[in-house]
Formats: C-alpha cells, sequence, structure tokens
C-alpha cells in the first residue's frame, strides 16, 4: 500500500556510490586511558573528526531517542540499528514490556491465554537473561510476570536463568539470583511450588545469535529441557558463586548447571504438557532457541526429546518467520524503512559483516525482518566469525576481510549503497579487555581507511557512524566520572555499553558542494541518519522520517 516513490531532491544528485559504514560500539567520551579509541592509534577516525567542522558531529544513541524508556538506558546494537535504518522513533522492545505489565494488558493477551491453559496441570517455565540491563531482559519485568503469572493461577514455576556481565557488571549476577531467589521464597511461602532450575553463561548457554555456534544453544536445551548439565547443585546462589570461583570464570561464560534435589534428581526439567516463555524481549539472542522449542523438524542439533509444551515468547522474534507463533506482547511494528524505500526507488544496496554482526546491518537495519527486500536491488554478504572463541583472542576480528568487501562491492559499480558494520570496538569492548579493545579499535580504524580510499578512488561519498558507545568507556565510573574500585581496589571494569553520543561524519569527492550538518539538529540522534542517506541518494526523505542532518548551501 501507498506510495513507495520519493520525490527528487531539489539540489542533490542521484547515482553516487555512498559507503555507509556502522562503527559498532563507538561512542564518544572524554579522552582518558580507559578511553580505548583515544589510546588506540585511530588516524582515519581522528582525521575526520579534526577535518571540516561541519561534516562531523555527535548524535544520539541512548535513551529515548532510540526508543528506550528512560535517558538512564544505554543504547544498544538492536534499537541503534533499528533507528539507523528506519529513520523514526519507535518504542522498543524494553517499553512496550514495561507498558504491557503495567496496564495489565499482557496477561488478556492471546499469548498468555494459550500459556495459561496448562497452569492448572503443568509446570511454567521462565528462560531468559538474568539482568537489569535492559538490552535483552529485566529482572524487574520477570518479577512482575511471576507475580501476574501466580494471581493467574501459575502454580510450579521454575526458571532457567542465563547471568549476564555483558550488559551489567560482571559478578552482577549473583545480586541477581539473590533478589530472585527471595521472590522465590516468598511465592513459596504463599504455597506456590517456584524455583529456579537451571542456569549458565549467556555466551556460553542459550544465547548465540545469527547462528555462530547451535553447540550454545545445545547446551541450554540439556540442562533446561533434559535436566542434564556438567554441574549439579542445590541451589543457584551457590552455584554461580562456586562456579565463578574458578580461575577466568565470569558471569558471560559460566558453564551450564542443573538444580538437583536431595536425591540427586534436577527439580525442573521441561516435560509434556508444560508452558515455556522465553522472556527475552530482545530478538537476536533467542531466535535459534525459539527454533528448538518451536520446530517440529530440527536438525541443528538433537534434541533427543521433545516435550509437548506450550511455547510463547515475550515478543514475537522473527515477524517474518512468525517465531514464535506465541507472543505476550506485540513487537513494534517498524515499517517503510529507509531499505525498502531505496529499493523501490532504484538505489541498489550491498550489505556485508561477519556473522556476528550480520543480522545488525540486515535484519536490524529493516526493521527486523529477514532477507532482501529485492534479491535483483541488493546482496547481503556474510562473513563467518571465528566461532567458539572470547573475542579478545582475535581482536581483529574480519575487518579486513569486510572492508575488502566494500571495496570490490564499491570498485564493481554494481551498487549505490555500500553498508557495513565493523563489529570490532563492540565485541571486544565487551570482553572488558582494555588492552585487545585497543587492538580492537585501531584494527577498525585500517577498515573504515581502506573504504574511504576506495571512496576517493571512485569519486564517491562516505557516511560513518556508529550505532552506540562502548570501547570509549571500559570503566565504571562514580557521578563525578572518577573510575569506581572494587573491594580489592580494583577498578571496576565496564564490560557494557555506555549512554555516550557516537560520532556521524560525510565526506568524500562525490559529496556535492555546500552539503553541511545543520545546526539546528543539536539533539539529533541515530534516527535522523535515515534521511540524510535518502537526501544523499538524490531524494526527499518521507515526510514522518526525522529531520535530514544534512543542508545544501549555495556556495
Ligand atoms: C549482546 O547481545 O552482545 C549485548 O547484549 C549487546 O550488544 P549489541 O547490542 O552490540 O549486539
Ligand atoms: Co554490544
Amino acid at each position: 500500500g501507498g506510495s513507495w516513490k520519493l520525490a527528487d531532491h531539489p539540489k542533490l544528485p542521484k547515482g553516487k556510490v555512498i559507503a555507509l559504514i556502522v562503527l559498532d560500539g563507538w561512542g564518544e567520551a572524554k579522552p582518558d586511558q580507559y578511553n580505548c579509541i583515544h589510546v588506540a592509534e585511530t588516524p582515519t577516525m581522528d582525521s575526520l573528526k579534526n577535518g571540516v567542522p561541519d561534516k562531523w558531529r555527535l548524535v544520539r544513541a541512548h535513551g529515548t531517542a532510540v526508543g528506550l524508556p528512560t535517558e538512564d538506558d544505554m543504547g544498544n546494537s538492536e534499537v541503534g540499528h533499528n533507528a539507523l535504518g528506519a529513520g523514526r522513533i519507535f518504542a522498543q522492545g524494553a517499553k512496550l514490556v514495561d507498558s504491557a505489565l503495567e496496564s495489565g494488558k499482557i496477561y488478556k493477551g492471546e499469548g498468555f491465554k494459550y500459556i495459561k491453559e496448562v497452569f492448572e496441570t503443568g509446570t511454567l517455565h521462565l528462560i531468559g537473561l538474568l539482568s537489569d540491563g535492559g538490552v535483552h531482559s529485566r529482572l524487574d519485568q520477570v518479577q512482575l510476570l511471576l507475580k501476574g503469572a501466580v494471581e493467574h493461577g501459575a502454580k510450579r514455576i521454575r526458571l532457567h536463568v542465563l547471568t549476564d556481565g555483558r550488559d551489567v557488571l560482571d559478578g552482577s549476577s549473583v545480586k541477581f539470583a539473590e533478589t530472585l531467589e527471595e521472590d522465590l521464597a516468598k511465592l513459596r511461602e504463599k504455597g506456590v511450588d517456584a524455583q529456579i532450575a537451571s542456569g549458565g553463561g549467556r555466551m556460553y548457554v542459550t544465547m548465540d545469535r545469527y547462528e555462530n555456534d547451535w553447540s550454545v544453544v545445545k547446551r541450554g536445551w540439556d540442562a533446561q529441557v533434559l535436566g542434564e548439565a556438567p554441574y549439579k547443585f542445590k541451589n543457584a546462589v551457590e552455584a554461580i558463586k562456586t562456579l565463578r570461583a574458578e580461575p577466568k570464570a565470569n558471569d558471560q561464560y559460566l558453564p551450564p548447571f542443573v538444580i538437583v534435589d536431595d536425591s540427586g534428581k534436577p527439580v525442573g526439567p521441561i516435560v509434556d504438557g508444560d508452558a515455556v516463555v522465553t522472556f527475552n524481549f530482545r530478538a537476536d539472542r533467542m531466535v535459534m532457541a525459539a527454533k528448538a522449542f518451536e520446530y517440529a523438524d530440527f536438525d541443528k542439533f538433537d534434541r533427543v526429546r521433545v516435550p509437548k509444551i506450550r511455547y510463547a515468547g515475550m515478543l514475537q522474534y522473527d515477524g517474518e518467520l512468525k517465531l514464535p507463533t506465541r507472543y505476550l506482547v506485540d513487537p513494534p511494528e517498524i515499517d517503510r524503512t529507509s531499505g525498502e524505500y531505496l529499493t523501490y526507488n532504484g538505489v541498489r544496496t550491498f550489505a556485508c559483516s561477519e556473522t556476528v554482526k550480520f543480522g545488525h546491518v540486515t535484519f536490524f537495519w529493516n526493521g527486523n525482518r529477514s532477507g532482501c527486500f529485492n534479491p535483483e536491488m541488493e546482496e547481503y554478504v556474510e562473513i563467518p566469525s571465528d566461532s567458539g572463541i572470547s573475542f579478545n583472542v582475535q581482536p581483529k576480528m574480519k575487518a579486513l576481510e569486510i572492508a575488502e568487501k566494500a571495496r570490490d562491492a564499491i570498485l564493481s559499480k554494481k551498487f549505490e549503497q555500500v553498508r557495513v558494520n565493523l563489529p570490532n570496538g563492540d565485541m571486544v569492548g565487551h570482553t572488558g579487555d582494555i588492552e585487545a579493545t585497543i587492538v580492537a579499535c585501531k584494527a577498525a580504524d585500517e577498515a573504515v581507511k581502506m573504504i574511504l580510499d576506495t571512496v576517493e578512488q571512485v569519486g564517491g561519498i562516505y557516511v560513518v557512524t556508529a550505532d552506540h558507545g562502548n570501547a570509549e568507556d571500559m570503566v565504571k565510573r562514580n557521578k563525578t566520572g572518577q573510575p569506581l574500585l572494587d573491594k580489592s581496589g580494583n577498578i571496576q571494569i565496564l564490560t557494557s555499553h555506555t549512554l555516550e553520543p557516537v560520532p556521524i561524519a560525510i565526506g568524500g569527492p562525490g559529496l556535492a558542494p555546500g552539503v553541511r550538518f545543520r545546526k539546528d539538529l543539536p539533539r539529533g540522534g541515530l534516527a535522523n541518519v535515515a534521511a540524510t542517506m535518502i537526501n544523499l541518494h538524490g531524494f526527499e526523505a518521507p515526510a514522518d522520517y526525522e529531520p535530514s542532518l544534512i543542508e545544501v548551501v549555495d556556495n
């Protein structure tokens, strides 16, 4: 429906090749020793910042600027790429779940009714990330859902928790598990049989993404469904504390464990007649588990036993695949994205990243939609990521390979938009390894250089930006910005994203004279980038898009 035809831009030409580079996890912060972008040699990004003043600026990448509930919510790749691609700010999963819980609408929806059917006879299993990071899930939402489920008749509840340490401080999982245990104890006093049944670190159990490593999902299945794991404990807090005490152990990579009763039997395997809810609202790291729970035909690993369950996601994780079929809260309906408009208007697009961020620059970019809009106009290339390693071991990742693909795509003359995501700052930043993150930032900068050199060669345009902060601040700080120390006097490493703004730079020989950043959008954010791109491709942006960051002055 509607018209996809975009009006011609009155001043800007069509047909230029534009390289659009998204540096994942690359924010702008005060220069100090914990700012890896500052410490690293990044001559290319430095030259953009110190170049023409009206062609570099900062944009907001967190909080309400990307559809999150509050200004205390750090940015993340899902909401960041959604905003970049869609050109408008949509209320995101975190916020939609908040409202559905607050209004009680969640309990009136089809998804909840569906799982409620078995509350009398079966167990309700809740599976997801134990965190208050607000990126994939939030503990306060789980607490409300528990309360609501009990009020609506749930009598036996089992939680399968994935420890975080990636969107929150490492070690915080202990506190989260204690909080949850207190709630469950209160429920038990009221006669509800409620317990934690299994657990494991998010990067090692269940929450893989983009089919990078199915063994991660299998470990989750084994613990949650089959009740099998290498470690058995009587309670989850003890499990987490004990497993964390191993050398090099951390929340992100805790091995899977199951909780057993006095006779050594697992307390909560998933069996016929049970209900299962995956309570993460964010899609990317739940899609694979959702497939394992929902698909009759499934060949990614041997599920051994496939219980007949009623399964619902917190949200529907993939609108194209309609996966899962049942869900508690409607996902944001991100429609009419810039990618779709541009294909209708003859702009041919190439998109590329390595596996761990491939879906970011395609699926999230296109409003959580899988695949191309028009395969004749678009080519999406995924470079396989190293799997089974933590990225501080290979901080250069596939930056060079991604840059080479972009270079070849630009030189091929087959595309007007060549879009890449360079994951280094983010993926290595999440490991908390400062030395490795410095190497990562340098590698990303070198990749940017290769792409900008190619743009120069063909007379094209570049737009370099980022989706949220990460590598620019690797330490937890107090209100005055001083690093916080832990009990033993060590700095508290910040593995998560930040609240910082991100840079955006435009340039290249193909950029029409007179193009510059407007001065009247000081609060501009990631959602303003789509209209900017559409202008640079020679079109007026749709009227309801957030305004373009650029203007064209006569000179
Ligand atoms: C992850 O899923 O890796 C982190 O929770 C968030 O990182 P991303 O938003 O950069 O993907
Ligand atoms: Co990240």
